[in-house]
């Protein structure tokens, strides 16, 4: 006969009964989640330390084991925070490795901790814990940015600019409005964060395994020790569901496009062939080689990163789609993609939030963009439209000669004579030139949510009251 290796491990000493031997060395390997699932130690020993006041104030467990239980957590987590915890792969998780310890610290009373929970019930309440702290994290972030491009909208409300459809210039607007095209965008992402916090603070300790527990617990009392509206009620989906972090991938995917696409801008708007911005040196690289350049990494990092979490959110939702109820190992995996998206996520927002807090708008550069490529046209046509009573289709046709007409004489429209527009269309009067500017095109756009600077001023003014 052979010796087995694995057989010589021991079994484990928090479900070994039934056991001969421990698991093989590569059982282990997969089996564990310590390796990530420590960053949830806080919330665990909070959530244990809840369930032990909890089964004391019921008269489950006698105060004296309490007494010891809570306090032998304290020094867990002392240990924990000061680095001098040894984490145990053999103990498997975040869950087993606090209780070892405590045993090994406060003796015989650690062994009725885990009387009326289960670990499946632990770890959906560490979980919601951490992700809660999240939402929490994301909208502090969130806030924090949507302040710093107010403060750039206010600075800048009526600088011109152009505005673009398909990367091309389309009609002038105002750098203050761009800006709170964000605002508006990082605001919505706001509401997401705050709302998916208000659905998911239902507490799961208690759910037990599954199906609840026969010990007289009271839910009731752990969820308001933990800071939960309610205790989840329904002990099945309690353990088994983590739509609560699907909620926060979500959000924190859209939250993430969204600074993508701005890193995006700044990107384009921080070339020399733009120069709309200048990126402070403290959000900007230079070159090792090539003296002149000012990189804009930190733009294209957050353009980048953006994929993981776009990838969390992704191996989530595959890792959820299969599994009947209620518990399965596979939701051991819910735990290292959250962590990635959230670090991620927080980063970025702290990086756009200094970028944007930092950045000079370039006022000359965007006012000579926004007066080229023809970019009062459509102001041209509306005004055949108002003052000359012609139908649009008409007008906008008219239009397109007259900018045919100046891209042949390489100018833009102001820079045409009267003469020139009445070749075009004879009723033109050179009361015309009023609109081409792009000044008093953008004045005249004072429609709800439109460019005009008196609106950009409302709309700050309304938000600076939101976010008060
Ligand atoms: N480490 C496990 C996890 O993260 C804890 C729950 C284990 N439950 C169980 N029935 N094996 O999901």
């Amino acid at each position: 006969m052979t010796d087995t290796p694995a057989a010589s491990a021991t079994a484990n000493q928090m479900w070994g009964g039934r056991f001969a031997a421990g698991p093989d060395a590569i059982m282990e390997a997969i089996n564990a989640s310590i390796g990530f699932d420590k960053r949830m130690a806080a919330q665990d020993i909070a959530g244990s330390r809840a369930h032990a006041a909890m089964l004391g104030a019921t008269g489950i467990l006698e105060p004296s084991d309490v007494q010891a239980i809570r306090e032998g957590l304290l020094t867990v987590l002392s240990e924990i925070e000061a680095g001098t915890f040894q984490f145990s792969t053999a103990l498997e998780d975040i869950h087993m490795n606090v209780e070892a310890r405590l045993k090994q610290i406060i003796g015989e009373p650690a062994g009725r901790l885990h009387t009326g929970r289960s670990r499946n019930d632990q770890v959906a309440t560490d979980f919601k814990l951490w992700v809660r702290d999240q939402l929490d994290a994301a909208e502090q972030g969130l806030i924090a940015l949507i302040g710093a491009l107010l403060d750039q909208a206010e600075a800048g409300a009526d600088w011109v600019m152009p505005g673009f459809t398909h990367l091309q210039t389309a009609q002038p607007v105002t750098w203050g409005h761009h800006m709170m095209a964000y605002v508006e965008m990082f605001g919505r992402d706001l509401c997401r964060v705050r709302d998916a916090r208000a659905r998911m603070n239902t507490s799961p300790l208690g759910a037990a395994a599954l199906a609840g527990t026969s010990f007289p617990i009271d839910r009731h009392m752990t969820a308001e020790a933990l800071g939960f509206d309610a205790p989840a009620a329904n002990s099945l989906d309690a353990v088994s569901d983590r739509d609560f972090a699907l909620e926060f991938l979500g959000a924190a995917s859209i939250c993430a496009m969204h600074l993508s696409r701005f890193a995006e801008e700044l990107v384009i708007w921080s070339s020399a062939q733009f120069r709309f911005v200048s990126l402070s040196d403290r959000f900007s690289t230079g070159s090792s080689i090539m003296p002149q350049k000012k990189n804009p990494d930190a733009a294209e990092l957050i353009r980048a990163k953006v994929g993981r979490i776009f990838g969390a959110n992704t191996a989530l939702m595959m890792v959820m789609k299969g599994l009947p109820l209620t518990y399965s190992k596979d939701m051991q995996e819910d735990k290292e993609q959250v962590f990635d998206a959230a670090d991620n996520l927080m980063l970025a927002l702290a990086v756009m939030t200094g970028m944007v807090g930092d950045m000079t708008a370039n006022r000359e550069s965007l006012a000579a963009a926004a007066g080229s490529g023809f970019s009062t046209a459509t102001d041209l046509a509306d005004w055949l439209v108002r003052v000359l009573g012609l139908p649009f289709r008409d007008a906008h046709h008219i239009t397109g000669s007259i900018v045919a007409l100046a891209e042949s004489r390489g100018c833009d429209l102001p820079d045409l004579t009267l003469d020139d527009m009445t070749s075009v269309y004879e009723g033109i009067t050179a009361e015309v030139f009023e609109v081409l500017g792009v000044e008093n095109s953008v004045r005249s756009r004072t429609s709800y949510g439109g460019t005009a600077p008196e609106q950009v001023r409302a709309q700050i003014a309304r938000w600076k009251e939101l976010m008060a």
